[in-house]
């Protein structure tokens, strides 16, 4: 099973998927988390060149950057696991390049976008995609403290940009499901085992 986490930063991706892994894991199930960009040597050291605030990266390079990560790390550690049969959890994977590239930096046209998610994901595609949802003002207020990487750096309307694209993509996508991200992490913890438990019950 395949099941992604998005939404801005500050959303509490990291904590739901460490619950989910305690979940699963007590299931009996072998459990998986990568993030992205990440996961891979490769891909880590892709990431520290696209969260550098030192550089300034062009829109386009910064496109090709994370489908780069992305591709090393599915070839190289997801589809290996997933032809297994074990639940593999990204934090992260192409609905944010779609969201932070497409629509926050707006880098290319949209159709464009997906062509290279589909080649970077080899064609693979998550069954589920939870999306924590959170206002810029919290996400703001959750990394006050915070220093700021080369993606957080980016503003206010980049982030309101971003936000539409999440929306944008819950619309249209079936596997997206919306969890208020500012309910307490049981409440959200027990929404996201129930779509889980759905599924696999499908499976
Ligand atoms: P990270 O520290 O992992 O952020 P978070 O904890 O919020 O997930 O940094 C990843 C950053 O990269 C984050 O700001 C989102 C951004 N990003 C993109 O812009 N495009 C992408 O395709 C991916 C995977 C991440």
């Amino acid at each position: 099973m395949f099941i992604s986490f998005e939404g801005i930063d500050g959303s509490g991706k990291s904590t739901q998927i460490a619950l989910l892994q305690d979940y699963l894991s007590a299931q009996g199930h072998q459990v998986h988390i990568f993030r992205e960009p990440g996961g891979t040597e490769i891909s880590e050291r892709i990431r520290s060149i696209l969260l550098d605030a030192k550089y300034d990266v062009n829109a386009v390079t910064e496109l090709l950057l994370f489908s780069s990560a992305r591709s090393q790390l599915i070839s190289e550690r997801v589809i290996p696991l997933l032809e297994k049969g074990e639940v593999v959890i990204l934090d992260r994977f192409y609905d944010s390049t779609v969201a932070y590239q497409g629509f926050g930096r707006e880098s290319v046209p949209l159709d464009q976008i997906h062509q290279i998610n589909e080649i970077a994901s080899h064609g693979y595609v998550p069954d589920l995609t939870f999306y924590l949802k959170l206002s810029i003002e919290e996400s703001i207020r959750r990394r006050e403290h915070m220093e700021e990487d080369r993606m957080e750096k980016a503003g206010k309307e980049f982030f309101e940009r971003v936000i539409q694209g999440f929306e944008f993509l819950a619309e249209k996508e079936k596997r997206f499901k919306i969890i208020d991200a500012k309910q307490g992490k049981e409440a959200i913890h027990e929404h996201i085992v129930a779509e889980v438990r759905t599924k696999l019950n499908m499976f």
